[in-house]
Parts: structure tokens; sequence; C-alpha cells
């Protein structure tokens, strides 16, 4: 069965552009509720660690330099099947292949500065929303 959690960051970019709470208020507006938020700058070390699973990826250290440029937003929201329901509704990882009127067509600029982060499975939404959240800050 699939969870009802998962975990998104506005990525440093689109703070840095002024898309907070235009992207806040399109999640919100896409059915997902905010069930923790938090502004937040990781270090070098954090995004290597949030990221860790690409470490062997050639775009990682990049990645890395990118999430660490700048604050983020953190957030665990809430819906129904929401891992997938919120991949689908943010767009393809690539801003110039996601949808139409997309989160990520609207305010990502290149594949890594790509406005918001989306967890890939039930396991990582909740080892993400750890990462950031004790559970006495998620409601
Ligand atoms: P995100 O959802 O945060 O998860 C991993 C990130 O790696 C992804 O979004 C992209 O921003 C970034 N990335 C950079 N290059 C690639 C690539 N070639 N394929 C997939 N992800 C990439």
């Amino acid at each position: 069965m699939s969870g009802n959690i998962t975990f998104t960051m506005i990525k440093p970019g689109a703070v840095a552009d002024g898309h907070i709470g235009a992207i806040m208020a399109k999640i919100a507006e896409g059915g997902f509720k905010f069930k923790a938020v938090k502004m937040f700058r990781l270090s070098k070390e954090q995004a290597e660690s949030f990221y860790a699973v690409h470490s062997a990826r050639p775009f990682f250290n990049s990645l890395v330099a990118s999430m660490s440029s700048g604050p983020i937003i953190a957030a665990v929201l809430e819906n129904e099947n929401a891992v997938l329901a919120y991949r689908d509704f943010i767009g393809a990882t690539n801003p110039a292949d996601a949808k139409e009127g997309s989160i990520r067509k609207l305010y990502g600029t290149s594949i890594e500065s790509n406005a918001v982060h989306g967890s890939d499975s039930d396991e990582n939404a909740r080892i993400e929303a750890n990462f950031f959240f004790s559970s006495m800050e998620q409601f």
C-alpha cells in the first residue's frame, strides 16, 4: 500500500528567484497539505549526505554545490498516494521535459536547479523528512 506522506524541498535557485510563495500556493492548490515547513541552508556536507544515493553519478559534485549555494524550503506534504502524486504533479526532472503548467516547467531553470525536489519512494520520504524534522515538528 502506498503512503500518504512525501518530502519536498524548494531548491536554492527558486528561493533566490523569489518563487517561494508561488510554489507553496501551487502545492496547496494541488491538494497537498503542509505537515511541516522549515527554511534551512544545507552545508556542503549535509547536501552530500542528503544526496548520498547519487554519490557515484557524474552530476553529484555540481548538485551538491547547487543545493548548498543558498537557503532551501524543506516541507513534509500529505496527500493520497503522496510520493507518486507529487512526482507527477511537479513534472519531469528536467524542466525542459516537464509538462506545461507544472512547478518544474514554470520555475526550473536547469536539471539541477529544477525548482523542487520530490521523494522517489515511501521509504525515502520517511528518511528525508526525518533528515530535516524531528517527529515533534511533523504534524
Ligand atoms: P531531485 O529530485 O532533487 O533528485 C536528484 C537531483 O539530481 C535531481 O532532482 C536533479 O536536480 C539532479 N540531476 C542533475 N543531473 C541529473 C541527471 N542527469 N539525471 C537525474 N538527475 C539529475
